[in-house]
């Protein structure tokens, strides 16, 4: 960190807003395997797009495919996910961007690395449904591998999930329906956009 300057820029992130007409922000989806982060994620980028807003979903399973591949399940490997893709979406929201992420982020301590990070844009939403609910779910397989021993750290079972207490919004895919939720993920962005 040593000999390491910050640029001063003469084009800042108001100037990009104010251009592209929109708040750039990050809005951060935590919930268990099955919840529904990334069905809701992906429905609320359509509306947001069709309503002429720029928006960037960030997701777990594709960024672990990627730039994360180095990364396992363990609690350190977590943090390190989340401290990457938070840099990641802090700089698409500095660039305007209203960026949506879907991560499981299981520990008030790991979702506190990702809001230090991006500071007063950063959102948190939490996806909820009960383990009971996801492992009926159970969209990708993943909980019946866990029940035949062939996934350990499984976040829920092996591995904890701890409960946001005080999240920006909570979006209850147990009480509402899919598209239910995402209007209402969609309303609590444009509220954001309209300041
Ligand atoms: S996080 O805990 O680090 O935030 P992240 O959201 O990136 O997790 O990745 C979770 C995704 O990885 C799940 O949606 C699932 O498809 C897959 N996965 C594979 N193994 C596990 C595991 N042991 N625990 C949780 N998710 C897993």
């Amino acid at each position: 960190m040593e000999n390491l300057f910050t640029l001063d820029e003469t084009i800042n992130k108001e100037n990009r807003e104010q251009l592209i007409n929109q708040k750039g922000c990050v809005i951060w989806l935590s919930g268990l395997s099955g919840a529904g982060k990334s069905t809701i994620a992906i429905l609320t980028q359509k509306h947001l797009h069709n309503q002429g807003k720029l928006v960037y979903l960030l997701d777990g399973d594709n960024i672990r495919l990627g730039i994360n591949s180095d990364l396992g399940f363990t609690i350190n490997d977590r943090t390190e996910n989340i401290r990457r893709v938070a840099h990641i979406a802090k700089l698409m929201a500095d660039a305007g961007m209203i960026v949506l992420v879907s991560f499981i982020t299981p520990t008030k301590k790991i979702r506190e690395v990702a809001s230090d990070i991006i500071g007063e844009d950063f959102h948190l939403v939490y996806m909820k449904a009960s383990l009971k609910t996801c492992k009926k779910r159970d969209p990708k397989g993943l909980y019946k591998k866990v029940d035949k021993g062939e996934i350990t750290l499984f976040t829920g079972i092996t591995s904890p999930y701890e409960m946001p207490l005080h999240p920006t919004l909570i979006l209850d895919s147990e009480q509402f329906s899919k598209e239910e939720c995402s209007n209402q993920l969609t309303s609590y962005i444009m509220t954001i956009q309209r300041g």
